[in-house]
């Protein structure tokens, strides 16, 4: 569908955006990805030094808040496609500083929609936006259930309230101009390049350097776990089969409370490490909760199953091992992420590092 065509990609620098243009790269050689990232904290080059000189492959630091500059972007480039997945991503900030939030995710998501009909001028033949959103737009589960795409939309926390919103402006562009677009709203990922200010980089980090757990409330929240390979495939068919118009959820049906997650964790890293059984354990503390947080999240992916066969392939196990491998040989990325600003970070808002 989309041969010798252009690709824009945003948040490519991110983490799920350099596992997509990776994959996207390496599997279609005859895409042109170009990756539009402003290159926030969340964002590294680091993550894609492997592929920076594949001759498909352009990179643009850019600005989605920065209308005038897209424009210009979208002019040069000229994309079929747009797969967006810039964003403020991490819940904690978002109470903090919801104006960024509502900046990037809901400002920066419209300015696209708007450079994408400016630029394809109702000629929509092979054209796709695609907007990658989260599972969190749906709110709150109690203990039974499962999001699906019928489920209403019930955003708990300023970030889900903005991808929520950006997930309506999209849709809104559909209704109103016929743009073609996707949307697909998956569970909690995890895997190599993720900031370690998300759970399972951070836990593992903090065993590797021997500091204290932070788990948040009574540690019986519950979220559902997606290796970053899987949620890429799960895009990779979405984008090349997916239906204009519709929205897809994408989930592990693996469910795991953070404490019992925590302790997985410890118990795995012992025996990487060489330590005595129990010993990381020991660094787990029950800290102060996060504000509003959200009981369970658990996704049905029947749809996924359905319409193109997709289930996970990477198991829990074999997934939380590729990660903490991952983190254990690429010491210096770590090093060089936990710097002085995301120490400030710590030191401001939790007041523990
Ligand atoms: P991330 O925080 O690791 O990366 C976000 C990327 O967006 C970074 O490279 C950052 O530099 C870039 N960015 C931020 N603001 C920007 C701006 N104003 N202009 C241009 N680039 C900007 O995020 P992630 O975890 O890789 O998530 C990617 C997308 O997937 C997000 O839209 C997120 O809502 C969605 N998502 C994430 C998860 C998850 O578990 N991580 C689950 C479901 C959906
Ligand atoms: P997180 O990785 O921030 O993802 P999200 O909030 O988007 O689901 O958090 C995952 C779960 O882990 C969530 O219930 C909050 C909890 N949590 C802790 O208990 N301690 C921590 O230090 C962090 C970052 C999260």
């Amino acid at each position: 569908m989309f041969v010798n065509k252009n690709i824009l990609i945003t948040g490519g620098a991110g983490f799920i955006g350099s596992h997509i243009v990776r994959h996207f790269l390496e599997k279609y050689p005859r895409y042109r990805i170009i990756n539009l990232d402003v290159l926030s904290y969340a964002g590294n080059l680091e993550n894609l030094r492997d592929i920076e000189r594949n001759p498909n492959y352009t990179f643009v630091k850019a600005d989605i808040r920065e209308r005038k500059l897209l424009s210009g972007i979208f002019q040069r480039y000229r994309p079929q496609a747009v797969l967006h997945l810039a964003a403020e991503t991490h819940v904690d900030r978002s109470i903090n500083s919801p104006g960024d939030f509502v900046q990037t995710n809901i400002a920066g998501t419209l300015n696209l929609l708007q450079e994408a009909l400016s630029i394809w001028q109702k000629d929509f033949t092979g054209k796709l936006f695609y907007h990658i959103s989260t599972d969190e737009v749906f709110g709150a589960l109690g203990s039974e259930g499962f999001f699906t795409e019928q489920t209403s939309y019930s955003p708990q926390s300023p970030y889900s309230a903005s991808k929520a919103a950006s997930d309506h402006m999209v849709r809104a562009f559909g209704n109103t101009h016929k743009l073609p677009f996707i949307i697909s709203n998956c569970s909690n990922n995890y895997g190599p390049n993720q900031f370690p200010e998300k759970l399972i980089p951070l836990l593992i980090h903090n065993i590797n350097q021997h500091k204290s757990l932070p788990v948040y409330g009574d540690g019986n929240y519950t979220r559902d776990w997606l290796y970053v390979g899987d949620h890429a495939q799960a895009i990779d068919l979405i984008f090349h089969h997916g239906k204009t118009g519709e929205s897809y959820n994408v989930g592990g049906h693996n469910e795991w409370s953070n404490i019992d997650l925590a302790r997985l964790l410890c118990k795995k890293m012992d025996r990487k490490l060489k330590k005595e059984e129990g010993s990381s354990e020991k660094l787990i503390c029950f800290v102060k909760d996060r504000l509003g947080h959200d009981r369970r999240y658990a996704i049905d992916a029947s749809k996924m199953n359905k319409s193109f066969g997709w289930k996970p392939s990477v198991s829990f196990e074999e997934g939380l091992d590729l990660t903490i491998d991952w983190y254990l040989e690429n010491v210096d990325w770590l090093k060089n992420i936990v710097s002085g600003a995301y120490q400030d970070y710590y030191r401001k808002y939790y007041g523990y590092l």
